[in-house]
């Protein structure tokens, strides 16, 4: 009987996994040289630890289950509620601001389309116990840095959702009412943000203001913003706002103001972003970013902890990110023993000799079928070998192998060292 993925789950065959390794190793270097130290935390955890925050409805798109022990728990949709329990159980007394990063699978379950799975990966990073324009700088360059790593070219839209969240408050708005206005405007539905403010006997004037903050873009956002009256001038989040967009031009790092950027997570307190990938290569699903400020620790029984942070959906930045060369990586080495009848035993000790002194350098296989010398070089060039060790009683009698080059047939004796400086020179 044949068996089927589960849906929205992937496979990753070899080839997927080397590209995959190389991003996720640069990404690490990235993240270890600005100061962030790798954790993990559980795949599964207690379902109120996203329920708290958003409420019962956000079960809906996770995968939970109660287990043997009537525990309800939940596949993790996300990385940053866990980091945050963690920091309050674990991390409380660690110096602030306490700086980290992970990568890891999460759940959602969301329709599959292109782009757009139940199982997929974040790598992230968070500064915990910032929230200031500082931080949100350096959050968001962390962020450009790994893009530039990995030669991804994307654009970085940069909003604040204080300056949304203060405007209604001040028009005596509750707070339910606004995650759900947050997440209208985060889905793009601005005639349900209408409608929905209309019924809830939001003036008119408001939500005209609220609709035209809603599409505020680019460099001169703010000042339209204030020209227009929409925010004050005393507004702290348009002051907080200011304060980061100057850091982001220290750091080089070009972006577009979006105060329509909402968020679909409801526990940012103020600057968010998203970045977005250019050439459209991933259809609908093209964000491959996003992040911003919020306070959770103290939701979790922690002391009141503004904190930063980011996460970028990885399977979307593997499905565009082109290795300039996998030479080196991919090079592979293939260890022949020629048996004779009489032989087998000297030539096999040899060969595994032979093939623990090359695996300290290059990927190296040796024969596991006891086949024969066509066979095994058949095998080296359906694998896509570079380079075979031809280790036979003759050789070893010389204390040599051939060494032969897969791809152009030349080959010559030497010894094993010398093999190894010419595979290296390669
Ligand atoms: P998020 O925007 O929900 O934010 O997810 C981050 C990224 O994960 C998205 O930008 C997207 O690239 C990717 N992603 C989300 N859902 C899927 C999916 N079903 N399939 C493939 N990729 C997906 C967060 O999760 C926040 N925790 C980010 C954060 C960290 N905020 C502060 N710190």
């Amino acid at each position: 009987m044949r068996i089927e993925r589960a849906r929205g789950t992937r496979d990753f065959l070899p080839e997927e996994m080397k590209k995959r390794r190389i991003m996720e190793e640069r990404m690490r270097e990235i993240a270890e040289r600005w100061g962030y130290e790798e954790i993990r935390t559980p795949t599964f955890e207690l379902a109120e630890l996203f329920t708290l925050k958003s409420g019962e409805a956000i079960l809906e798109e996770m995968y939970e289950f109660k287990d043997k022990g009537g525990r309800h728990l939940a596949l993790r949709p996300e990385l940053t509620a866990p980091v945050i329990r963690m920091y309050v159980n674990e991390l409380k007394m660690a110096p602030k601001p306490t700086k980290v990063y992970y990568f890891g699978n999460c759940f959602r379950y969301e329709e599959p389309q292109r782009a757009r799975y139940r199982e997929f990966w974040q790598f992230g990073a968070e500064i915990i116990g910032s929230d200031r324009p500082e931080a949100q700088a350096e959050i968001i360059a962390l962020a450009f840095y790994c893009l530039k790593s990995l030669g991804i070219k994307a654009e970085l839209h940069v909003g604040h959702v204080g300056l949304i969240r203060e405007r209604l408050r001040a028009a005596n708005v509750g707070n339910d009412e606004i995650n759900r206005v947050m997440r209208l405007i985060d889905k793009g539905e601005r005639e349900a943000v209408i409608d929905f403010l209309n019924e809830i006997g939001t003036k008119n004037e408001l939500i005209d203001d609220l609709i035209c903050l809603v599409d505020l873009k680019g460099r001169d956002a703010l000042k339209e913003a204030r020209e227009r009256n929409i925010v004050g001038s005393d507004s702290d989040a348009l002051k907080e706002l200011e304060m980061l967009l100057e850091i982001l031009d220290y750091y080089d790092v070009l972006y577009t103001l979006n105060l329509g950027i909402a968020r679909g997570l409801d526990y940012y307190t103020g600057m968010v972003f998203e970045i977005y990938e250019v050439g459209g290569r991933l259809g609908a699903q093209n964000q491959i970013c996003g992040g911003g400020s919020y306070q959770l620790a103290a939701l979790f029984g922690g002391d009141d902890t503004p904190s930063t942070g980011f996460a970028f959906g990885f399977d979307r930045l593997a499905e565009i990110f082109l290795p300039e060369t996998m030479h080196l990586e991919s090079m592979k080495v293939v260890v022949i023993p020629i048996r004779t009848k009489n032989g087998d035993r000297d030539v096999m000790k040899e060969s595994v000799k032979i093939a623990s002194k090359l695996r300290e350098f290059f990927p190296t296989y040796i024969d596991v079928m006891s086949r024969s010398l066509s066979a095994q070089l058949s095998y080296a060039a359906a694998i896509h070998a570079s380079f075979a060790v031809l280790v036979g009683k003759n050789e070893l009698k010389e204390g040599k192998v051939t060494l032969r080059n897969l791809d152009t047939g030349e080959q010559e004796k030497m010894s094993v060292e010398e093999c190894v400086e010419r595979i290296k020179a390669f």
